[in-house]
């Protein structure tokens, strides 16, 4: 309502407040179509739906056991947390370069050649507010109106949320259990056509947890030709069994999504990053400026702790997520939950709940309701993951058991 409405006189007879209603109509009409059709559709992230619920049944003194939330239950290792205070204290508390420190994109830079052999220069990183800026950027310098995005369905739920509020269409390709829920360059191939501007590839997989195999990177950086590929790498690190892959090994035409919040648990910091191709850099540089204008100072040093420092706390961490994940996979399928192909990567086991249900969104609402475990519905990654539940297993291993006896017990009932 525009301020006018507070100031006016209660005491007003109805004629004039029917006048100036008649005067207003224009804004009020104004005011209800003043959102924008891209997004006047957007679905909630169910994820948070399912947390915020869990929270207010929390603040009712119910106990809930939490798998539903992507989020290392770690602390940020301590070093990582004095680089930050130090930071801070030492005034870096301005803008930095809008690109991020160069020692970041350095440390960056450097993380890439030791881990996987690629050259990418530091003029190619843009350090971000975490790795859903870096996403934002990238689609508004990409996206023309009616441009299509292939990715898989089942897809980390916020992707074709991105796509369209930047004017752009998703094209999915649907995976499932029998072909491990992994993109296919053969499907690739079929669906590229002169609309595509993008393939988007998420290895290892939120909410799959399957990591892209050698071939397969190799496979659809072959059939996408000149479109680019963008790898959101994000859970880099976190692979359980097999290597893990950047597309800098395989193709240079690629823009790389990656960040801090999975492998060292700095979900809350927000730190992320964007690697582009050379010809980009300069745009992309310049909507950072406008959008964002630079990221945290102090955080970055956080970031460059976390990247040059001790790596033991990531081993512990890597080694404890494999132990909770063979646990989970295991009592999923002794309670009936289908794991066709076992997730090797990320901390989420996405199991087929069709013997219990058809309705993701409802079997987890009735689950939370009645033993208090907080699932992710398959609903939230797209109509491919339907009838299945994700499983996050970022969590310490007695509330994994505890959450895993509730289940089984409601189950069976
Ligand atoms: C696949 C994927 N990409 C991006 C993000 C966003 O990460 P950030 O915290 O860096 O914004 C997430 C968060 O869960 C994710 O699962």
């Amino acid at each position: 309502m525009p301020a006018t409405f507070f100031a006016v006189d209660h005491s007003l007879n109805k004629n004039l407040l029917l006048l100036w209603l008649i005067l207003n109509l224009q804004s009020l009409v104004t005011m209800s179509i003043m959102l924008s059709k891209k997004v006047a559709n957007i679905p909630p992230f169910y994820v948070m739906e399912v947390l915020e619920r869990a929270q207010q049944l929390e603040e009712k003194g119910r106990s809930i056991i939490h798998l539903e939330i992507g989020e290392p239950d770690f602390p940020t290792a301590p070093h990582i947390c004095d680089a930050a205070a130090t930071a801070m204290c030492a005034g870096n508390t301005k803008y930095t370069h809008s690109q991020g420190l160069i020692e970041l994109r350095q440390a960056i830079a450097k993380k890439y050649k030791d881990r996987f052999n690629v050259d990418i220069t530091p003029e190619q990183i843009i350090v971000t507010s975490g790795t859903s800026p870096a996403m934002l950027l990238l689609f508004i310098a990409l996206i023309n109106p009616e441009d299509e995005i292939i990715m898989s369905n089942p897809h980390y739920a916020c992707y074709p949320n991105f796509v369209t509020s930047t004017g752009g269409v998703p094209d999915y390709i649907y995976t499932n259990q029998d072909n491990g829920f992994m993109l296919q360059p053969k499907e690739v191939a079929a669906h590229i056509n002169p609309k595509t501007k993008a393939i988007l590839i998420n290895s290892p997989s939120n909410p799959t947890g399957q990591v892209l195999s050698d071939s397969i990177l190799r496979g659809i950086v072959e059939v996408a030709g000149e479109i680019p590929i963008i790898s959101d790498e994000i859970y880099q690190g976190l692979v359980y069994e097999g290597d893990d892959h950047t597309i800098l090994e395989y193709t240079e035409n690629a823009f790389v999504l990656n960040g801090f919040s999975k492998l060292y648990a700095m979900t809350g910091w927000r730190l992320g990053y964007l690697i582009t191709p050379k010809e980009h850099i300069r745009t992309l540089q310049k909507i950072q400026q406008n959008l964002f204008i630079s990221t945290n100072a102090f955080v970055q040093y956080a970031g460059i702790a976390a990247l040059e420092g001790p790596q033991e706390h990531v081993k512990e961490m890597v080694e404890t997520y494999n132990k909770r994940r063979l646990y989970l996979i295991k009592r999923l399928k002794e309670m009936g939950f289908e794991i066709k192909t076992e997730p090797k990567g990320a901390y989420y086991v996405l199991a087929d709940a069709r013997k219990f249900g058809e309705d993701s969104l409802e079997m987890s609402r009735q689950i939370l309701e009645n033993i208090g475990v907080a699932i992710t519905p398959g609903i939230d990654f797209g109509i491919g993951a339907e009838g299945h539940l994700r499983f996050s297993y970022a969590n310490s291993l007695d509330n994994i058991k505890e959450g895993m006896k509730r289940l089984e017990k409601y189950l069976s009932e």
